[in-house]
């Protein structure tokens, strides 16, 4: 079977982590007899470079007509200064709601071989944790009504959080079906004690839960919820929430993972075309040396097998591969110890690749 994959390769780390990703996806491709035709399209700021806008129609139409898409990283200091609309990670909101990626997953889990790194208490590393954080991807106040205006002291910036029963329904079913093949635990994470959006979530959440029998739904406020995630993560199974709490939740949890460098994540929509990238961002200031974790992008490969194509043996086995290097004790700059030594992005994908 030959699968097309739309490249975003980005800025920054970007191109150099989606090529090791590639290499991996061919290496997998010729062990099970598949073929990944991949295209390359310009987004973030080596589009506005190129063409003058982050994210160009062309771009958008070859996503559309692919397979699957995978991205590297949009942004960094260079475009810093642009407005609003034309900086690179406007491309990125640009192609989620191009593609209707309503659905983001962002699993973190702490590996044994990575206990180490985990800033957290031995007391409570030792318990480890395994987390998908299923977040909103296409509401809420990322694309609400947002603008400039005169007010009561003069100036003033808005920006709104709108979030319809319809759009709550289909990101609560998604979170129940997934704790339904795992922990069978929701945690729905909303500031209801002051938002009406949250007043509306928490409640249609509950209904969603009765349609689910045997997954537990639990409610949480989002600073408790911070301050949970880092007292007893091991309580977490699925955590359902908005697509401005879910972007701050998945980075404090990829950091009790020990590197951000290790989390992937798939944007879903209700079709097999995904769009899967590392929940980092574009590392300007390791950019271009050679020594970016490439594990984040290849493990979101591995998510695009699983989720888009259905290739769940492939999938696993990329990630028992990355296991395999870990535990064998190899380690990107990021993860190893302090003056220990360290392998280059390329390294690393050849040790990754070795083990498939
Ligand atoms: C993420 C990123 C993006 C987001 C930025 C770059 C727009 O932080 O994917 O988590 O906020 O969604
Ligand atoms: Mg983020």
């Amino acid at each position: 079977m030959n699968y097309n994959i739309a490249l975003l390769r980005g800025d920054g780390i970007g191109p150099e982590i989606v090529d090791s990703a590639v290499r991996v996806l061919h290496a997998i491709g010729q062990k099970y007899g598949h073929s990944f035709t991949c295209t390359p399209y310009l987004i973030g700021g080596a589009a506005i470079d190129a063409v003058g806008e982050p994210l160009p129609k062309e771009t958008v139409e070859g996503c559309l007509k692919s397979d699957s898409v995978l991205l590297g990283a949009v942004g960094g200091p260079k475009w810093d200064s642009l407005p609003g609309n034309l900086r690179p990670e406007k491309a990125l909101l640009g192609i989620r709601a191009a593609l209707g990626l309503f659905t983001n997953l962002r699993p973190a889990r702490l590996y044994p071989a990575l206990k180490d790194a985990c800033p957290l208490r031995e007391s409570v590393a030792s318990s480890g944790f395994d987390i998908m954080i299923v977040r909103e991807l296409t509401g809420g106040i990322y694309f609400g009504d947002r603008g400039y205006r005169e007010g009561k002291y003069g100036e003033e910036a808005y920006d709104t959080e709108c979030y319809s029963r319809f759009e709550i329904e289909r990101i609560a079913r998604v979170a129940f079906e997934t704790a339904k093949k795992r922990g069978s635990k929701v945690t729905s994470i909303d500031k209801a004690n002051v938002l009406e959006t949250s007043r509306l979530w928490r409640r249609t959440v509950h209904e969603v839960a009765k349609e689910f029998d045997g997954v537990e739904c639990v409610d949480m406020l989002v600073d408790n919820a911070a301050m949970q995630l880092v007292k007893n993560p091991a309580q977490f199974d699925v955590i359902v929430t908005s697509n401005m709490f879910g972007d701050i939740l998945s980075d404090e949890a990829s950091q009790i993972t020990g590197s951000i460098g290790m989390l992937p994540s798939a944007s879903l929509n209700e079709t097999s075309r995904g769009l899967y990238e590392p929940i980092h961002g574009s590392a300007p200031d390791i950019a271009g040396k050679g020594i970016a974790n490439p594990i984040a992008t290849i493990l979101s490969a591995a998510m695009m097998l699983r989720h888009s194509f259905s290739l769940a043996a492939e999938a696993d086995d990329i990630e028992n591969a990355v296991d395999s290097a870990l535990n064998a004790g190899l380690r990107t700059a990021d993860i190893a110890e302090r003056g220990a030594d360290y392998l280059s992005t390329s390294q690393m994908t050849d040790e990754i690749i070795k083990r498939l």
